[in-house]
């Protein structure tokens, strides 16, 4: 079958399941024949082999019994980079570049300071796009998921920078003695019983999700122990729900009186990420 039918064809079984069916449908594509989206897009009559058209069959099959698209393709894209996922690990979402951003701005701003730890790592997203965009950079990466970290173990090595980057199976930071010049972190924090009502529940992994009661659990831990594991002058960088921005601004200005606290919204104007730098 020409591309634009069996493009249209695959949009159609994903219109009920996507926001943007088209686009999936050109993203399911390229992976099946194993080619850039703009390849196909110029290349109107590939011929799929069996094999291929099976791939296709199965992978039509997973997105319509709840599987999301990154989990089919075992890959997503972050901050430009390709990055292997399975269902162990948090899909990296767009609202975290702004964090990974602020981290490699502040990083090239301070070239003497290159420890950082990033805490909850899952697929490693932050890790490794720290350690690719800033090659002196030294991280710290810990999850309390051994799978997790497996994976973000792969994508270190996919990505060529396992030397920059030490994995730890950790509780938050309880069992870290060092200090570091940037702690990130992306914790759960979603409330466990919004989390119930969204979609993506049961469908990524809940220990990625669930934030506790009010969604605030891990991120209350976390800053009680920031003040020994944060160097002077060192950065904070927290990704947050969109309603919590007054409340972890408290939190934080109470454990840091001195720091300059800021909350940086996303690129939909909601509350995102809290950044503090402290004296
Ligand atoms: C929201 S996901 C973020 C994953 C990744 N950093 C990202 O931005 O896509 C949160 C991660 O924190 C991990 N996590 C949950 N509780 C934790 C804890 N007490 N200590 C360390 N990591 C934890 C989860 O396993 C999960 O990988």
């Amino acid at each position: 079958m020409p591309i634009q039918p069996l493009l249209q064809t695959i949009r159609r079984r994903l219109t009920a399941l996507s926001d943007t069916p088209y686009l999936d449908a050109q993203v399911l594509l390229s992976h099946i024949l194993g080619q850039r989206r703009s390849w196909i897009l110029a290349h109107p009559d590939p011929t799929l082999t069996a094999a291929q058209r099976q791939n296709l069959t199965r992978a039509l099959h997973c997105l319509e019994s709840g599987t999301p698209l990154p989990y089919v393709l075992g890959r997503w894209e972050f901050y430009k980079l390709d990055f292997i996922l399975t269902p162990h690990v948090l899909i990296p979402r767009p609202e975290t570049e702004l964090l990974v951003e602020k981290a490699i701005a502040w990083l090239r701003d301070n070239p003497s300071r290159r420890s950082c730890a990033d805490i909850g790592t899952g697929s490693g997203c932050i890790a490794v796009t720290l350690a690719v965009n800033v090659p002196g950079a030294k991280i710290l990466a810990t999850d309390i998921s051994p799978t997790a970290l497996r994976v973000a173990q792969e994508n270190a090595h996919k990505h060529g920078v396992e030397g920059q980057i030490s994995f730890l199976g950790d509780n938050l930071l309880a069992s870290v003695a060092g200090k570091f010049d940037v702690i990130c972190a992306n914790l759960p924090y979603i409330p466990t019983s919004t989390l119930k009502t969204l979609a993506v529940y049961g469908q990524e992994p809940t220990l990625a999700l669930d934030g506790g009661p009010k969604g605030l659990r891990l991120i209350q831990t976390l800053m009680a122990d920031l003040p020994r594991s944060l160097s002077p002058g060192g950065l904070l960088l927290l990704e947050i729900d969109s309603s919590h921005g007054p409340e972890v601004r408290r939190m934080a200005q109470k454990t840091f009186p001195q720091a300059d606290v800021q909350i940086h919204a996303d690129l939909a104007g909601h509350d995102r990420v809290l950044a503090v730098q402290t004296t």
